[in-house]
């Protein structure tokens, strides 16, 4: 180990530099937000890798959600019962699937327009349009197919309804469906960049070639589509 006196003494920050380093981080502490995400999307709900209906691993059932069911459902997914039943209220339906009466996967499906908050993104869409969101595996029950299996059989599902288009959010930090959604029949339609400061926000989509096809600086949620 050298002596004390041989080590090199440490070099004092200007205090230019180290006021706008406190600055930065108040900014950020106070404010500052930032999210980037992927949009994919399913044109062709007929695709066959999109809605093949393998079967679940042994006392894992599938099914649409009744109104009842919410509460069993709510554990899973890290939100609470009230955004559950106003999501209901507003046309949304659940999916979940089950074992020993308790949910191991769920998800959401809003039908039509839907604007996604954390982003300041909103997507104009027709009733035959199901947004789907909110997607989760109980950490115990995890890699064990149920969210690839159960996207198969919510399309086969959504089929069935008459539904002709799935859009799908994803944060640009999960790795998991930006592998997954793709191996389903999903293209990227868009990505999206967003960033929020003391109210007012940013939001700009690109193609998947990357080129700019729209750019908001706003500061207002609209109030005429369901919020998400
Ligand atoms: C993403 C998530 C839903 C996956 O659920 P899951 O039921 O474990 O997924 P599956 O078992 O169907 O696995 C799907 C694929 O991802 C892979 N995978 C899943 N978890 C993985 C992990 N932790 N590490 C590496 N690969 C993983 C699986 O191996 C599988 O790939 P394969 O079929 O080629 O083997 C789950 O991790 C989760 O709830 N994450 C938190 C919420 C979230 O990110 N939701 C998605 C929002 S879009």
């Amino acid at each position: 180990m050298l002596p004390a006196a041989a080590l090199p003494l440490p070099q004092p920050t200007p205090r230019a530099t180290v006021r706008v380093r406190r600055l930065w981080q108040s900014i950020h502490s106070w404010g500052l937000r930032q999210a980037a995400a992927y949009v994919f999307q399913l044109d062709d709900l007929t695709l066959p890798g999109s809605s093949r209906d393998d079967s679940l691993p042994d006392g894992y059932v599938f099914r649409d959600v009744c109104w009842e069911d919410l509460v069993d459902c709510v554990a899973t997914s890290g939100t609470t019962l009230d955004e559950y039943r106003r999501r209901w209220q507003h046309g949304g339906r659940c999916y979940a699937v089950f074992r020993n009466g308790q949910a191991a996967h769920s998800g959401w499906l809003h039908f039509g327009s839907i604007y996604v908050r954390g982003l300041g993104f909103l997507i104009e869409a027709d009733l035959s349009t199901c947004y789907v969101y909110n997607i989760v595996t109980a950490a115990e029950h995890r890699q064990r197919g149920l969210y690839r299996n159960s996207q198969r059989k919510l399309t086969a599902m959504l089929r069935t309804h008459g539904v002709r288009r799935m859009t799908q959010v994803v944060m640009a930090t999960n790795v998991i469906p930006q592998i997954v959604l793709p191996q389903l029949g999903y293209r990227l339609v868009h990505s999206v960049r967003h960033s929020s400061l003391f109210g007012w926000k940013m939001t700009t989509v690109r193609n998947p070639a990357g080129r700019v096809i729209s750019r908001r600086l706003f500061c207002r949620t609209p109030k005429t589509v369901f919020v998400i």
